[in-house]
């Protein structure tokens, strides 16, 4: 099974997908995770992304469709995949099924998380994550249970996002509303898209999900 989850910002695309490789072994291939990799090793990509990234806007299609391809072409066919954040323009979306067709792959579902804009910049700004394990943080909504200590790994350092603050988050949104919603009607007219509430909680959101994805 392969399936792409949409939304903003913040919408919580990481965290359900989290859920999902945990809950299915499925493989979560997000774009933003792959592009923030190339910058800290300090690849040729990630030198070109940086910039663009810190500002809130798209890398370009290219780099990032290649970056797809080349993950796939790691996984075992029989793999299921969740896209999160890719595809982000019409272009990537064409791309994608270029890269699905090639590879003997079918889209199964798009997964629209239905948010509401003023919600989620309180969301981002209070994000954070372990250094040592990555996993998800929230000053207000999910403090660790032991304070300064992660629950997962013990680690004790965290770190915030570069691009997580409420001026680049704003561009971010606006980067979402002019190229990433256009995209909706593609899937659309192929009945494949199903909207779930993001506002609930994580854990209802991922029951929604995995009721659209049905019997494991
Ligand atoms: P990317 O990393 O994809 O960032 P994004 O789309 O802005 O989305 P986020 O990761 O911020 O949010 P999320 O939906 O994953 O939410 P999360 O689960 O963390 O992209 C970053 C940048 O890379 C882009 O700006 C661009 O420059 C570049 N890029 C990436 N892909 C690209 C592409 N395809 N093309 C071009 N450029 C690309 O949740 C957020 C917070 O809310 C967490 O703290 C979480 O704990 C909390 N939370 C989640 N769900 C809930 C809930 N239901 N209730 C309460 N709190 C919740
Ligand atoms: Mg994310
Ligand atoms: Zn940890």
């Amino acid at each position: 099974m392969n399936i792409i989850l949409l939304g903003p910002p913040g919408a919580g695309k990481g965290t359900q997908a989290s859920r999902l490789v945990s809950e299915r072994g499925m493989v979560q291939l997000s774009t933003g995770d792959m592009l923030r990799a190339a910058v800290k090793a300090g690849t040729p990509v990630g030198l070109k992304a940086k910039a663009v990234m810190d500002a809130g806007e798209l890398v370009s299609d290219e780099i990032v469709s290649a970056l797809i391809g080349e993950a796939l072409d790691k996984l075992p066919p029989e793999t299921g995949v969740i896209f999160d954040g890719y595809p982000r323009t019409a272009a990537q979306a064409e791309s994608l099924d270029a890269i699905l067709a090639e590879r003997n792959r079918t889209l199964d579902h798009v997964i629209e998380l239905e948010v509401n804009e003023d919600a989620l910049v309180e969301r981002i700004t209070g994000r954070f994550t372990c250094a040592n394990c990555g996993e998800g943080y929230h000053d207000s909504f999910k403090q660790p249970k032991v304070e300064g200590t992660c629950d997962v790994c013990g680690g004790t350092e965290f770190k915030r996002r570069p691009d997580d603050n409420a001026e680049t988050v704003r561009t971010r949104m606006a980067e979402y509303r002019a190229k990433t919603a256009p995209i909706l009607p593609i899937y659309e007219a192929r009945s494949l898209v199903s909207r779930v509430d993001g506002m609930a909680d994580i854990a209802d959101v991922n029951a929604a999900i995995e009721g659209i994805l049905g019997a494991r």
